[in-house]
């Protein structure tokens, strides 16, 4: 028997966790006018046979304005959904992994060219680039097109679009939600100074630049499932002065929890260009730390998370609840395997690679269930 933590079940409402290993979204920009495509299949699949307790699918665009790129996956259609719909069969037919959704907007950072041809902003007239919308029209750096601030109207719509996208969620049996407030995209846009320069009731004070923010939590809170997770993810900081404070982000998480919020996913960063970043290992989990310190509801650390023993002090010193993955798992997605193993604990398997199992490791594999 293992006493390894990392490998506790959890349970946040309905769902069960194996273990406390997360995959974290991550944008693939593979998608065709917000549909989702083959490579996800293969993406997705290949992530549910990892033994992670958790999937989470990218950043997905809440309107078409709102994605990152033009090959950003959205859910604001019937065609995004029928799409997501395809490859959800295929990846359900061989996991049973739980597979939550993150709904975004990229706000100011929207528009731009896929990262690995140089990501830079794509102005209004290319092909591929359109108007951005944000709080204020203050764009993320100097040069870019200045993003439309967004009027009341706006806001209702946006606010509707997620909505109608969580009800979308619902629809394909997605089992969570979660709402990116983090990376310098809308809705973190609101809660940032840097940002938000508005002068009406969303921005200003704490309570005001929370205020567009929790409105959109409550409304997607009530459109989805009571009994299944929504949760948020926030940049615990803007590591730039005058920025959003980790002293902000335990007052929007009490703030979340109040309402009905399962669960916290703290990440960082994101929102200016100015940013100063002190990168290492588990950098961003004393801010995982000081939200968990403050708030009942799950907390989930992330961020250069990459050792078996790094990943279990997270979890046994109650820095957080569970770990999130995002670049260390698609380095190595058998990285719960190999977790399982260190640990002498278990972990799901597919049947058809049951018999991978290392001579020495005879009860690595849990056995007779999907992946
Ligand atoms: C390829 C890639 C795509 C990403 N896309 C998203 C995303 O869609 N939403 C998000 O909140 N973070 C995204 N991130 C950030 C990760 O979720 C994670 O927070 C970050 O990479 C730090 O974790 P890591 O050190 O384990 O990679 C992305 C990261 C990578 C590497």
């Amino acid at each position: 028997m293992s006493h390894a933590k990392l490998f506790t079940p959890f349970r946040v409402g309905s769902l069960e966790f194996a273990n406390r290993i997360v995959i974290a979204p991550m944008c693939q920009y593979s998608a065709e006018d917000g549909c989702m495509t083959d490579w996800h299949t293969i993406h997705l699949g290949q992530l549910a046979l990892s033994g992670a307790a958790l999937l989470t699918i990218e950043a997905t665009a809440v309107e078409a304005d709102g994605r990152i790129t033009y090959g950003d996956v959205g859910l604001y259609s019937d065609a995004n959904e029928k799409a997501m719909a395809v490859v959800l069969k295929s990846v359900r037919r061989w996991s049973d992994m739980p597979i939550a959704i993150q709904l975004a907007h990229a706000g100011r950072k929207a528009s731009c060219e896929v990262p690995w041809k140089g990501g830079a902003q794509l102005p209004v007239n290319d092909p591929h680039g359109w108007q951005t919308v944000a709080p204020s029209n203050v764009p993320f750096q100097a040069g870019e097109n200045p993003p439309q601030a967004l009027d009341r109207d706006a806001l209702a719509r946006i606010r509707n679009s997620f909505v109608a996208s969580a009800k979308r969620a619902e629809r394909l049996g997605l089992d969570g939600v979660q709402l990116h407030g983090a990376h310098g995209y809308l809705l973190h846009q609101f809660l940032s100074p840097l940002a938000n320069q508005r002068d009406d009731e969303y921005g200003g004070s704490l309570e005001n630049r929370m205020r567009f923010p929790l409105e959109v939590f409550d409304a997607v809170r009530a459109a989805f499932p009571a009994n299944k997770p929504v949760t948020m993810r926030v940049s615990g900081t803007d590591w730039a002065e005058g920025g959003w404070t980790i002293e902000e982000t335990v007052t929007f998480a009490k703030a979340l929890e109040a309402r009905g919020c399962s669960g916290i996913h703290v990440s960082s960063g994101g929102m200016t260009p100015a940013q100063k970043i002190p990168v290492g290992p588990s950098y961003q989990v004393p801010l995982a730390r000081a939200v968990k310190d403050a708030v009942k509801i799950p907390v989930i650390a992330v961020g250069l998370i990459t050792d078996f023993e790094q990943a279990e002090a997270i979890i046994g010193t109650g820095d957080a609840d569970m770990i999130a993955l995002a670049r260390g798992i698609l380095y190595d997605p058998r990285w719960p395997w190999h977790a399982a193993a260190h640990f002498g604990a278990q972990v799901k398997a597919p049947d058809q690679y049951l018999r991978s199992q290392p001579a020495q490791l005879r009860d690595l594999f849990s056995v007779g269930k999907k992946g």
